[in-house]
């Protein structure tokens, strides 16, 4: 073979090789593209600006994190309240903020302290204000069903086997 011939057949099989690394490189699964940010809501602008302002005025943050927000001096052990409105209704929102004790609707695992207060003091209008923001917050269902399948392996060391593939 000449000098020639061989640096055609080495370009050739770059060529070849490169295009297989760009193929398998640009054909990615469906579940690994980057979907986005998962959380929304579906609050009217008024309304979510008016629940943000009491929330931030009841000191909401120094205990849960919404939107990546949270008061950063506080270590409380609270569940993040993104997608909420996912897993609970308006009603359930508006009963568990207006009850004296809402440890009987929700049990802890934490010290008095860190539990969620109770705001049945407040008036009426705000509980409904803060649980229709509440349910308002949503999120996408296959981060719902990425979370439930993490959770469901760390829990049992098995694969997770979805209902539906979506
Ligand atoms: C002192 C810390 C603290 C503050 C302040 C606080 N929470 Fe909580 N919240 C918690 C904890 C902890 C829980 C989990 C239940 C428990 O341990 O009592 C919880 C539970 C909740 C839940 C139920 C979450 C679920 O898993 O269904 C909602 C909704 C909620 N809080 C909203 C709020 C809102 C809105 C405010 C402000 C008006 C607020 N919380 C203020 C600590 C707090």
């Amino acid at each position: 073979m000449r000098a020639g011939e061989k640096g055609i057949l080495a370009f050739l099989a770059v060529m070849v090789v490169g295009l297989i690394a760009y193929r398998s490189m640009h054909t990615v699964p469906v579940k690994d593209r980057d979907q986005g940010i998962p959380f929304y809501t579906t609050a009217a602008p008024e309304v979510k600006r008016k629940a943000e302002v009491l929330y931030k005025r009841l000191g909401c943050a120094d205990c849960h994190s919404l939107w990546m927000v949270r008061n950063m001096l506080e270590t409380v052990p609270a569940p993040a309240l993104d997608g909420i409105g996912s897993l609970r209704d308006e009603q359930w929102f508006y009963d568990y903020f207006s009850a004296k004790n809402p440890q009987a609707i929700l049990p802890s695992r934490l010290k008095p302290e860190f539990q969620m207060p109770s705001y049945a003091h407040l008036p009426d209008e705000e509980r409904h204000l803060l649980a229709s923001y509440m349910s308002s917050l949503k999120v996408k269902p296959w981060y719902l069903n990425e979370t439930k399948k993490a959770e469901y392996e760390k829990l049992t060391g098995k694969k997770y086997q979805a209902s539906t593939d979506e």
